[in-house]
């Protein structure tokens, strides 16, 4: 198994290993910035509960997407930091690729840095999972491909100037030099989505959330990488 990274120019390589030149660490930076401040009606700052994110946030990004014990749903990253806006902070939940719901999420992520991705399957994810499995083997939009052709059977292949990867989430959020910004797992899926000439399911459906399931659980052992440089 490989991480996307194995499949990026060396420059990129260089850029995402150096802390000082990735420019993700931009977003890191903001995200701790966040962290350590009230919510806007006064509410607590994440810090204020969670302490230090090096140790209580260490290995948490590694073991979502998960089924939320109070939400009873599964939820990303993204997902469980806006239910702490809503339920602990009583703030507006952040919109998804929202500057600072993105800086909080790779700030979040990046304690991960360097531990295997794992999720578990147990009865409360199985169907999310089967149906992230069925939708990533199905042949979707005009271009009739499915995840599968390009990711597992073509890895390694040109797709214009870009090698196709395994098609792993481990990076995410992720800087992409397309977007000129840092990105979500789901905003790389959905350009993935759109490449293919299928329609793109909105932020937060439930399709991403089961395929994003999937994706973790085909990456189990990578390490974490966020945030990662991409194309
Ligand atoms: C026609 C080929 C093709 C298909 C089909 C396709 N992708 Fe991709 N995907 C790409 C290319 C090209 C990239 C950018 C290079 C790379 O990292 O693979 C990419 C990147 C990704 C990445 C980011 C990997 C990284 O390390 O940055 C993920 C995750 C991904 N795709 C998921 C999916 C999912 C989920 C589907 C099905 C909905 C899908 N892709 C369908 C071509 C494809
Ligand atoms: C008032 C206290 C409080 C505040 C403020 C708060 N949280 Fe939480 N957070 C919790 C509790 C308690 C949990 C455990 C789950 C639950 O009870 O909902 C949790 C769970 C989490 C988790 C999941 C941890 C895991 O192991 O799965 C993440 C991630 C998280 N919080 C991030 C944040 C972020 C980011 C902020 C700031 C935007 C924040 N929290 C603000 C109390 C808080």
């Amino acid at each position: 198994m490989k991480s996307g990274i194995e499949f990026v120019s060396d420059d990129l390589r260089k850029l995402q290993a150096d802390d000082f030149a990735n420019p993700g660490m931009l977003w890191v930076a903001r995200g701790e910035k966040i962290w350590g401040e009230a919510a806007g009606n006064g509410g607590k700052s994440c810090a204020a509960c969670h302490g230090v994110a090096a140790k209580s946030m260490q290995g948490v990004a590694a073991r979502y997407p998960r089924v939320d014990p109070g939400a009873a749903r599964l939820v990303n990253l993204e997902g469980r930091i806006n239910l702490c806006r809503d339920r602990k902070q009583q703030a507006q939940p952040l919109g998804p690729e929202s500057d600072e719901l993105l800086a909080l999420t790779a700030y979040v992520a990046h304690q991960s840095r360097g531990v295997p991705v794992s999720v578990t399957l147990d009865m409360q994810n199985r169907k999310d999972f089967e149906r992230g499995r069925e939708l990533y083997n199905r042949r979707i939009g005009q271009m009739n491909l499915a995840c599968t052709h390009c990711h597992d059977r073509s890895w390694g292949k040109k797709l214009a100037a870009e090698t196709v990867s395994q098609g792993h989430g481990n990076a995410f959020p992720a800087y992409r030099l397309e977007w000129q910004s840092v990105g979500s797992l789901q905003r790389r899926i959905r350009a993935c989505f759109y490449g293919l000439r299928a329609e793109m399911p909105p932020y937060g459906a439930q399709e991403l959330l089961d395929l994003e399931l999937y994706l973790a659980w085909r990456a189990g052992g990578l390490p974490v990488e966020t945030p990662g440089v991409r194309r």
